[in-house]
């Protein structure tokens, strides 16, 4: 079985090139959105997608062994699309991409591909589209639905962004396009449900991407503050799509800094108090990750059945450590924070067992004492890392 991933844009069969025609013409067999069938004045026998698709995929293409199966798609076929699915499930999958919605988008704005920062929220959280506010930053945003759009206006007027521009495009590449333009603050427009968002982004100031200060966290006190968490984060050594398990995680700070340091970065905060876990996932959705896990529960039953991480914060449940290393793939990194003497001896213990630095943070922030200026320390932290 071959399956054939062929792109068509808002123009259907018109704009297809050539290659693109004999592709489509060559098959036994179109699957497609009953929109996109009909745009293909085949004679082709034709399967409108099940809904939801997802579950029924494999089935669905098992049924026709040996033949040759066209899959409609829209613009980029890997450009959050089926495309994506396909190639990760099945082996013999040839991608036919078109023109895609962000870069028909862009050509409309005269953006390049540099300096655009893109975004989904097809069936995502909105809240994504915090993670990438900067002042002067470039977003294309793609939408759900007619609501996506006002509820991106909602969200940057609320992050500070109201003064934003944003421009709507429905139907790219069809007859029907059409732009919409307004303010963040202000907006109110009616839109087509397919449509795509840019956003020119003004206000601010936003948020850096680590080293977050501690007042933008919803907290009771259970957070690890802002420089101990930079150093926590150095030794964590965040990398492009790898997995932290924040374990007690408190507010959720290490696990939230570790997701935005890169969109494809994962995280799962591992928290058995319910109020701060709750606490966790507003503070997620706040910062521009709520795709972040949060499971509630206490170590090491938690633990069970959690996928293998590259890196593991413990800031509490410090005795589940050797769990939690075990659970480390090759080349992953383990940092604990102590603050009692009991907590500490456990890290003096796992140093001896398994190597690495055991360091001892103290820091003072200077501070009004009577009329003059003073040092008033936080608690010194015994903060153990290793590398496995
Ligand atoms: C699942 S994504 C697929 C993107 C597609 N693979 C592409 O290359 O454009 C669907 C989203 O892309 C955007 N989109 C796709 N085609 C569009 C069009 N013709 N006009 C405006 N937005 C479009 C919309 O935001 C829509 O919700």
């Amino acid at each position: 079985m071959t399956i054939v991933v062929v792109g068509v844009g808002a123009d259907g069969w018109a704009g297809l090139t050539d290659p693109a025609r004999a592709e489509l013409t060559s098959c036994d067999v179109l699957f497609g959105s009953s929109r996109q069938l009909a745009l293909i004045p085949l004679e082709t026998p034709k399967k409108t997608w099940p809904s939801p698709l997802l579950p029924a995929l494999g089935d669905l293409l098992a049924g026709h062994p040996g033949r040759r199966l066209g899959v409609l798609a829209s613009g980029d076929p890997l450009l959050s699309g089926i495309g994506t699915t396909l190639v990760k499930r099945f082996d013999d999958v040839r991608i036919v991409p078109a023109v895609s919605s962000v870069t028909l988008a862009r050509a409309r704005l005269g953006w390049s591909a540099e300096e655009t920062e893109v975004v989904s929220v097809v069936g995502r959280n909105v809240h994504r589209v915090a993670r990438f506010l900067a002042p002067l930053a470039r977003l294309l945003v793609l939408s759900s639905d007619a609501s996506s759009p006002a509820a991106i206006a909602e969200l940057l007027t609320a992050q500070g962004f109201g003064d934003s521009a944003l421009t709507v495009f429905e139907q790219l590449g069809s007859a029907a396009e059409r732009r919409v333009e307004g303010i963040a603050r202000t907006w109110s427009a009616q839109v087509d449900p397919l449509n795509l968002v840019a956003i020119s982004c003004a206000g601010g100031p936003g948020l850096p991407l680590l080293g977050l200060p501690d007042d933008v966290f919803e907290h009771d006190g259970q957070l690890t503050k802002r420089d101990l968490r930079a150093l926590a984060l150095a030794r964590l050594e965040p990398l492009p799509g790898q997995l932290l398990w924040d374990v007690g995680a408190g507010a959720g700070s290490v696990a939230i800094e570790w997701s935005r340091a890169h969109p494809s970065n994962r995280a799962i905060a591992i928290e058995r108090d319910a109020e701060r876990a709750a606490c966790i996932g507003r503070n997620a959705e706040t910062l521009g990750v709520p795709d972040l896990q949060v499971v509630t529960g206490a170590v090491p039953d938690a633990l069970d059945r959690l996928p293998a991480p590259n890196a593991v914060f413990l800031g509490g449940g410090l005795s589940s450590w050797r769990r939690c290393f075990d659970a480390l793939a090759p080349g992953g990194r383990l940092v604990a924070h102590a603050v009692t003497l009991e907590s500490e001896q456990v890290l003096a213990q796992a140093y001896r067992e398994c190597g690495g630095e055991l360091t001892r943070v103290a820091v003072e922030h200077a501070a009004p004492l009577g009329g003059f200026t003073g040092w008033t320390p936080a608690r010194t932290v015994t903060q153990w890392s290793v590398r496995k």
